[in-house]
């Protein structure tokens, strides 16, 4: 059997916009997709920058990530349509199935997706991760580059509403003002390019070559499913490449 072509589908955002959750239900629902965490490529817990100023461990600056190995990682599967590495994978996504995924959304995305497989004969990748869009050698890897969005008062909550994070070696609960100021204050620095004069509360540029989604609470999944399983199967805009 001949390789089929690799796409390699990028789902990022903030902290707890729901990019694991979208990108769990969507693996899921396609058929025949992959799906890997860039989570699974954060460095052990003594390799996580120290902030002086407040006494933590930063886990929200690219530099608690192998980037390195996440990018070739990324090359490898694009190559051989495998994964390579010996993932741990720490499963820190609150239980996916309390969202209810209807019947419809569910015939609706096979028969798109099957159309979509059987026209161009891919091999979906969904890759879920926090920091992907952020720097040109990583951001230049993904097929679509879907942004997951969610205003700040909804990530604030949400997050703080999780009890923590599984680490390599240790569990991760937040101090009182690490959302603010790491989380936060982290996806605006390193995702502000992406979006009109800056401001990441505002809207996208055109130009960013990302597709963007606002899921905030009170959205039906089935719209941010339909909706990513669109951006999947679409050509792409001339703009992005
Ligand atoms: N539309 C929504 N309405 C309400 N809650 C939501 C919605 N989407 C996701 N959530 C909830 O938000 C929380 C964070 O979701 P999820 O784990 O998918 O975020 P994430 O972007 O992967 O965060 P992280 O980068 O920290 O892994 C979960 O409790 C999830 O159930
Ligand atoms: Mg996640």
């Amino acid at each position: 059997m001949s390789q089929r072509d690799v796409l390699i589908v990028g789902i990022s955002g903030c902290s707890s916009s729901g990019k694991t959750t979208i990108a769990k239900l969507i693996a899921e629902l396609l058929p025949g997709a992959t799906l890997i965490h860039e989570d699974d490529f954060f460095k052990h817990d003594d390799e996580i920058p120290l902030n002086k100023k407040f006494g933590v461990k930063d886990w929200d600056c690219p530099e608690a990530l192998d980037l390195d190995l996440f990018g070739q990682e990324l090359d490898h599967i694009k190559a051989t349509g495998k994964i390579s590495a010996k993932l741990v994978h720490n499963n820190n996504v609150d239980d996916v199935s309390r969202f209810c995924v209807s019947k419809e959304t569910k015939e609706t995305l096979r028969k798109e997706f099957n159309a979509f497989e059987a026209a161009s004969d891919v091999h979906v990748v969904v890759v879920d991760g926090f920091m992907m869009f952020h720097d040109p050698k990583i951001a230049c890897k993904f097929d679509r580059k879907l942004l997951i969005r969610a205003p700040y008062a909804s990530l604030k909550s949400r997050r703080a509403a999780r009890s923590g994070y599984q680490t390599l070696d240790s569990f991760w609960i937040d101090p009182p003002f690490y959302f603010d100021e790491f989380v936060y204050k982290s996806y605006a620095k390193n995702h502000a390019s992406l979006f009109e004069e800056n401001d990441v509360e505002g809207r996208i540029r055109k130009n960013s070559g990302v597709q963007d989604y606002v899921n905030d609470d009170g959205m039906d999944i089935n719209d941010a499913l339909l909706w990513a399983c669109h951006q999947i199967v679409s050509p792409l805009p001339s703009f992005s490449s």
